[in-house]
């Protein structure tokens, strides 16, 4: 059994990447919040907590950890410099305890579109911060996979998706198949660290993970 700490747990993909957690074998989530009040939604599915905030000091949530899952994010009506602190410098220092911790593993949740920031009106320091902590990942020696679907959906998950290491298109994506494939990216051998797009599609999740190009 792994303990994976999952960052940004309260939130719509991370509360869903916790259950699949909770409900699996071999892993054993650990959901990093920042509020006392978010606990006992985590603790009456007997899901644990760690308190954390990515702005201050989160080293204590490292204590004991496997893996983490981090898919945080200051949101869309933040300022930049609110998006530098969470999704960049917060990202950042996570990478970094992770490392010291001597975690395993470090699964990502990106987006599309980081290599063009400039192309989506009001998303370019989003999509700047986001480049810039994945870039960071890259370099960091850490085992790590980076997951960068379209826009998120809220619809039910089929695990029906299209994967690949640059999409030629845009697309959407439900939250649910997104926290899956962080979910299987903690284990397949052919994430390791590698980067890929995904959106909805016909094609199977977990194959296509296993396959893409
Ligand atoms: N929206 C899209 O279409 C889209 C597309 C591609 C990728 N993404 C990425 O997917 C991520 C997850 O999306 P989502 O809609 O599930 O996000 P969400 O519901 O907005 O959840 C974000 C989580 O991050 C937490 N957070 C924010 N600031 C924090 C801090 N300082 N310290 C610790 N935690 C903090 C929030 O905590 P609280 O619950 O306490 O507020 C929240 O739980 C986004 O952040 C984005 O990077 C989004």
């Amino acid at each position: 059994m792994q303990n994976i700490l999952v960052i940004g747990a309260n939130g719509t993909t991370g509360r869903l990447v916790s259950k699949i957690l909770e409900d699996s074998t071999d892993h054993k989530p650990f959901a990093m919040v920042r509020k006392d009040i978010q606990k006992p939604f985590f603790e009456n599915q007997g899901i644990e907590t760690r308190l954390g905030d990515l702005e201050e000091d989160f080293s204590e949530a490292f204590k004991g950890m496997d893996k983490v899952i981090f898919a945080a994010g200051s949101g869309g009506n933040t300022s930049d410099e609110k998006t530098i602190a969470v999704d960049q410098n917060g990202a950042i220092r996570a990478i970094e305890l992770a490392k010291a911790y001597k975690l395993q593993k470090f699964v990502m949740l990106s987006s599309m579109g980081t290599d063009n920031p400039q192309a989506v009106e009001g998303l370019e320091q989003y999509l700047k911060s986001k480049k810039a902590a994945d870039d960071f990942l890259r370099e960091s020696e850490m085992v790590y996979t980076i997951v960068q679907p379209g826009g998120l959906t809220n619809e039910r998950g089929t695990e029906k998706v299209e994967i690949a290491k640059k999409l030629k298109k845009m697309g959407q994506i439900p939250r649910e198949d997104v926290a899956k494939a962080l979910v299987y990216a903690l284990e397949l051998e052919r994430t390791k660290n590698t980067s890929f797009e995904m959106i909805s599609g016909d094609k199977d999740l977990e194959t296509s993970m296993k396959n893409y190009k």
